[in-house]
């Protein structure tokens, strides 16, 4: 009689307590183990784990009627040997002057505080791999009323494996020049400290770290009792430079060991390169290239006399080409003349969302270059006309001396004065010779 009851309490404890083991992902109680009637239920199998993450260990107990729980007691040592209490990891009593293991002050704590409910579940939390062994438990109490105690022979034992989970990377689309934020998440946590999380950018924004962004604040979700998210958040505005780039989100645990993920940046941008600045009669040669697969690129032009959007194979002459290649698209317009001259516009289309790059072509005229080749020979001619003129003048002034002395012989007059020379030259000069000084 007595013991079907027991054998029924069992079972129902047995079973709550699994299904709280199966929320919490760890293995699966054992059928109770019985001394006397001290019974503990633990798993058979050794837990796993990951460091940094945190375990628990499933447990349930029974204890004899005249047997009244006070305080349960978790012990680690090796499993060959019984514990003792220099191996005490865990004590409800915490008023007691007991020394526990210093490595795990802080880190246990058991699920249920009512040690009446035979719930000696507990969750170790900060996991290294020195974690790793057997765990024992003792229940301490009255039996009769007297102060007793049962150490549990039967053992459970913890593997902390080195493998790390990584953290998980989210962003929307990226668009050159729209403000994007990128999510990172640390593994689920049920650590007491909070994880570093950093971001690492790896190829071509390497150079320029953080790219004008800014890391925002830790976020601390709840997702179980136990468990909290840490999230970092990356707030930028995206370049076509970091298309192709490698970010990566580090997460280091209070352990100093990290875990890391990277992913690709794509950058949805279009670009156009190419010369602008163009005399009549060369040829305009633009490449638009884009990121966006697949590439859907138009090219329209923003006309300088029509104002209105126009496209390209509609409205402009035989003199175009376009060459569409998987990413980029080229327009080609041969012999451009000043009509050619606008803002050119590459669009490419991305689901609903377009994006596109401009620039102003500028078409120098040859009428103009024309003109102004013709200013500067025109004022080169001009210079060189004051020269000769100027060195001419010098030139008659000397011959003038010369003629002048002639002149003196001629009149015999000995005041000359560059204002008389002339009329006095003419006065003497003879026949025939005028013609020739005057040209
Ligand atoms: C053990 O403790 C957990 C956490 O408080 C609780 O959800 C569960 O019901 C307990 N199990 C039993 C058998 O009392
Ligand atoms: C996260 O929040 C929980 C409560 O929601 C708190 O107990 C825990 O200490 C916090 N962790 C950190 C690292 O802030
Ligand atoms: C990005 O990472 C991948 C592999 O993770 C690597 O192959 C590639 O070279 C990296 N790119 C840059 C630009 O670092
Ligand atoms: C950086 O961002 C600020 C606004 O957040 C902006 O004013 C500034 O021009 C940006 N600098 C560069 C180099 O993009
Ligand atoms: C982690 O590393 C930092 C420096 O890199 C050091 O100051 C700290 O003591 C280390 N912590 C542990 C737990 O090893
Ligand atoms: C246009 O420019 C590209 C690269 O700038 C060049 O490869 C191509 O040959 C050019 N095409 C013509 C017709 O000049
Ligand atoms: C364009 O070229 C076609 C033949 O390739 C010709 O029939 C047509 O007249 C040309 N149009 C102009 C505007 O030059
Ligand atoms: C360029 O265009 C001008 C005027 O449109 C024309 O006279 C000339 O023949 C063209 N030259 C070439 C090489 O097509
Ligand atoms: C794109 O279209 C979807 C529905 O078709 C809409 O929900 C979304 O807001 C649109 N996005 C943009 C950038 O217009
Ligand atoms: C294009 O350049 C010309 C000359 O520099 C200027 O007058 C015009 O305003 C520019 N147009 C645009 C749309 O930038």
């Amino acid at each position: 009689m007595d013991k079907k009851i027991f054998l029924l309490l069992w079972t129902s404890l047995v079973f709550s307590v699994r299904s709280i083991i199966s929320s919490e992902g760890a293995s699966v109680l054992a059928q109770p183990h019985c001394n006397f009637e001290y019974c503990i239920s633990v798993s058979d199998e050794e837990i796993s784990a990951e460091p940094g993450l945190c375990v628990v260990i499933p447990c349930s107990f029974m204890t004899p009627p005249n047997f009244k729980p006070q305080y349960l007691l978790w012990f680690k040592c090796e499993s060959s040997r019984r514990c003792g209490n220099s191996d005490i990891i865990f004590h409800t009593n915490q008023n007691d002057k007991i020394n526990l293991k210093p490595e795990f002050m802080r880190r246990v704590s058991l699920l249920d505080p009512d040690v009446n409910n035979g719930n000696c579940s507990i969750r170790i939390s900060d996991l290294r791999e020195s974690d790793s062994g057997s765990y024992q438990l003792r229940v301490n109490g009255l039996l009769n009323g007297y102060s007793d105690g049962f150490t549990f022979t039967k053992k459970t034992s913890v593997n902390v494996r080195g493998f790390r989970q990584k953290p998980t990377m989210t962003f929307p689309d990226l668009t050159e020049g729209h403000q994007t934020t990128l999510t990172c998440s640390a593994p689920a946590l049920c650590s007491t400290s909070p994880p570093g999380i950093s971001w690492v950018w790896r190829g071509a924004a390497e150079k320029e770290p953080l790219i004008n962004g800014s890391i925002t604040a830790f976020k601390n979700e709840s997702l179980t009792a136990f468990t909290h998210r840490h999230l970092s958040t990356l707030t930028f505005i995206p370049t076509a430079e970091l298309h192709k780039s490698n970010i990566t989100c580090r997460i280091r645990f209070s352990d100093n060991t990290t875990t890391e993920e990277t992913v690709d940046l794509h950058v949805n941008y279009v670009q156009i390169t190419g010369n602008a600045d163009l005399k009549e009669s060369m040829t305009l040669n633009l490449t638009c290239m884009t990121s966006l697969s697949p590439a859907e690129i138009q090219w329209i032009k923003f006309g300088s006399k029509t104002n209105q959007l126009i496209r390209t194979s509609a409205a402009l002459n035989n003199n175009t080409a376009i060459y569409l290649q998987e990413d980029r698209s080229t327009l080609l317009i041969f012999n451009v003349t000043a009509e050619d001259a606008g803002l050119y516009i590459c669009s490419s289309k991305h689901l609903n969302n377009t994006i596109k790059d401009e620039v102003n072509v500028t078409v120098m005229s040859n009428q103009k270059s024309m003109t102004a080749l013709l200013i500067r020979i025109s004022t080169l001619v001009i210079l060189s006309c004051l020269i000769i003129s100027i060195l001419w003048k010098k030139m008659k002034r000397t011959e003038n001396l010369q003629e002048a002395s002639e002149m003196v012989a001629c009149h015999e007059d000995p005041l000359i004065h560059d204002g008389l020379a002339e009329a006095d030259y003419q006065n003497c000069i003879p026949e025939g010779a005028e013609n020739g000084t005057e040209t």
